[in-house]
């Protein structure tokens, strides 16, 4: 069944910002901070093309994802353009792009700058990777601690430990959890007990991130998942309506989360741990998209914006004619614009959650 079957690729999101240097700066930090490296953990949201080298049908690296990427290169990034930790590390002044952790022409200098490990379809339960066939967020974890032994192979150990030290973790996922594994866990758990395992499943990520260096890390709250188009289409009704079902339980999920990770960083004094709305600024820009500079926000770019989603939206689907006027991409993830101006609007809250 198609839909069931695109409903197993959903995504995420993420961000932050930072220092110095490079041409063009589209951000302008309020503080004056340093950023060695940022490492990406998480979901389609920050995929930078990870999922073109495993084997699942949750990819984006056909036309026209990619159409307004560096003159029109499909990735496997989901949007038409820069995605969300592209357009961080352009802010931290770190690079201008974030590649994909299994990208073979990753370069020595990536190593110190920072990937992505995240995978399209992947989540902290592990009946979600086991449904999307993504990198699991236990296999992310180990993918940088090989990164960092051969980081310590190439140059000091001393300054490989400064790195990673200076770097910025972000973390985006939970999202597939919510909507793909929360359903099917129903025996099992209620929302609140669902949402309890997952945040308790976050923290000993940041756990585990903490103990190999990183002391900055940031991680995103889950967005208003019942807005997204697809959710819209196949929950809210004949109307499309944001479905209160997924909200609710996102925002059930939010306070947790954000309980926790803060009640975490207490016994942490020497690490800058936050939760990243990632809820309201979304909602309000899809409650008042003109405010934004946005025409639509209810629907995709590609296709009908209702229904189109990785495999859905190809070289065969025509497109909307300006993507900057829309704030969704495909039917879960936002347009460059969109990731633009979201990071617009939680710039500062990186910064002051890192910093
Ligand atoms: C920012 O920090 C760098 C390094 O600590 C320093 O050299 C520079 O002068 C600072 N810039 C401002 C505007 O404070
Ligand atoms: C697309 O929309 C943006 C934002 O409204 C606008 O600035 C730009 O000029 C438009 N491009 C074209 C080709 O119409």
């Amino acid at each position: 069944m198609l839909l069931k079957v695109f409903l197993l690729f959903v995504c995420s999101s993420f961000y932050l910002c930072s220092s110095s240097s490079s041409k063009g700066r589209t951000f302008i930090l309020q503080k004056n901070v340093s950023v060695s490296a940022v490492f990406v953990f998480g979901d389609s949201f920050v995929d930078q093309g990870n999922n073109n080298y495993i084997n699942t049908l949750g990819k984006g690296n056909f036309l026209p994802y990619g159409k307004d990427f560096q003159g029109g290169k499909p990735t496997g990034r989901f949007s038409n353009g820069k995605t969300l930790p592209d357009l961080l590390v352009e802010a931290f002044g770190v690079k201008d792009y974030l590649p994909a952790s299994l990208d073979p022409l990753i370069k020595d200098k990536d190593l110190q700058t920072g990937v992505s490990f995240a995978s399209g379809g992947s989540g902290f339960d592990p009946l979600t990777t086991a449904e999307t066939s993504a990198i699991p967020m236990s296999v992310q974890l180990d993918m940088f601690k090989q990164h960092i032994l051969k980081l310590k192979r190439n140059i000091k150990e001393e300054a490989a430990d400064n790195i990673i030290d200076n770097s910025v973790a972000v973390i985006v996922a939970g999202n597939n959890d919510l909507f793909l594994s929360l359903p099917n866990r129903r025996l099992q758990y209620d929302v609140p007990s669902y949402a309890n395992m997952i945040v308790n499943l976050v923290l000993n990520f940041i756990q585990e991130i903490y103990k190999l260096g990183v002391r900055r890390i940031a991680v995103f709250s889950a967005p208003p998942i019942g807005c997204l188009p697809v959710v819209r289409t196949l929950d809210g009704g004949p109307h499309r309506k944001c479905a209160d079902k997924e909200n609710n339980a996102a925002q059930l999920f939010n306070s947790f989360l954000t309980q926790q990770v803060q009640l975490w960083a207490t016994s942490y004094p020497q690490s800058r741990v936050g939760v990243i709305d990632y809820y309201n600024p979304l909602i309000s820009i899809i409650e008042n998209p003109h405010k934004y500079g946005f025409d639509v926000a209810d629907r995709g770019c590609c296709g009908t914006g209702e229904i189109e989603v990785l495999f859905l939206c190809n070289k065969l689907t025509p497109t909307c004619p300006n993507d900057s006027k829309y704030f969704f991409w495909d039917g879960f993830h936002l347009t460059e614009k969109g990731n633009s101006i979201i990071l617009y609007h939680i710039l500062q809250d990186l910064l002051n959650s890192l910093f």
